[in-house]
């Protein structure tokens, strides 16, 4: 594992518990985000994974939702929490930079602010395993920050000393990373982010 990855997992483990807490109902807030988990709900057909999925949050409501979902994240922390408030999902530790999954296998994959760890230069090659891992006419959801370029390290998060970095990339730039790994972008959502100069970025995409 690379020392970037090393120290993403090592961080997300320590802040586990406060971004658990942190991210509690914060769904019932957020009516865009909310309306775009939805409509993949009910574009999606088949097995979905959720890749950097921390807590489960994401995935179980996606699973309220009907969708048929296991999840996947890099810091073992995060999975053990995961599995002990939604016994009945699957979770799994596993980095979406290697997915063991196999070719075609499932129907959706959703990434949801967790790309933004990728150094830029990862991203085409994590973009082309989850085209590999899509079955055809399978669907894929980005949800990330996105605005004016950015490489950050943060030494606290959630509360607690952390040390992982933040890549920012700018919106059309992100989507044209997902059209050039072959996919079809079928929509697309921005809405004001954090902080002036940042976004919140809904991608949809298709395999074809
Ligand atoms: C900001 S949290 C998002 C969690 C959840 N999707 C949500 O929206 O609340 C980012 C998550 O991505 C995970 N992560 C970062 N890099 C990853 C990688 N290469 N593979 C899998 N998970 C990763 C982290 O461990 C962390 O749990």
């Amino acid at each position: 594992m690379s020392d970037h990855l090393a120290a993403t997992r090592a961080s997300y483990d320590a802040a586990a518990e406060n971004y658990t807490e942190f991210v509690s109902g914060k769904l019932e807030g957020l009516p865009m985000m909310r309306a775009v988990l939805g409509a993949f709900a009910e574009l999606v057909d088949g097995p979905v994974a959720e890749v950097g999925c921390g807590p489960g949050n994401i995935t179980s409501h996606l699973a309220s939702l009907g969708v048929e979902i296991r999840g996947i994240d890099l810091a073992p922390r995060m999975v053990e929490i995961a599995r002990a408030a939604y016994p009945g999902l699957r979770f799994d530790v596993g980095s979406m930079t290697s997915l063991k999954l196999a070719d075609g296998e499932l129907g959706g994959l959703v990434a949801w602010y967790s790309i933004h760890h990728l150094p830029p230069g990862e991203l085409p090659g994590v973009l082309a395993g989850f085209h590999r891992v899509l079955s055809s006419g399978g669907r894929l959801l980005i949800g990330t920050h996105a605005g004016d370029e950015e490489r950050r390290l943060l030494t606290e998060a959630y509360g607690v000393p952390v040390r992982y970095e933040s890549f920012i990339q700018p919106p059309e730039r992100i989507v044209e990373s997902i059209r050039s790994a072959g996919f079809t972008i079928t929509a697309q959502l921005l809405e004001p982010g954090i902080r002036p100069g940042r976004s919140y970025l809904s991608v949809f995409a298709q395999k074809d």
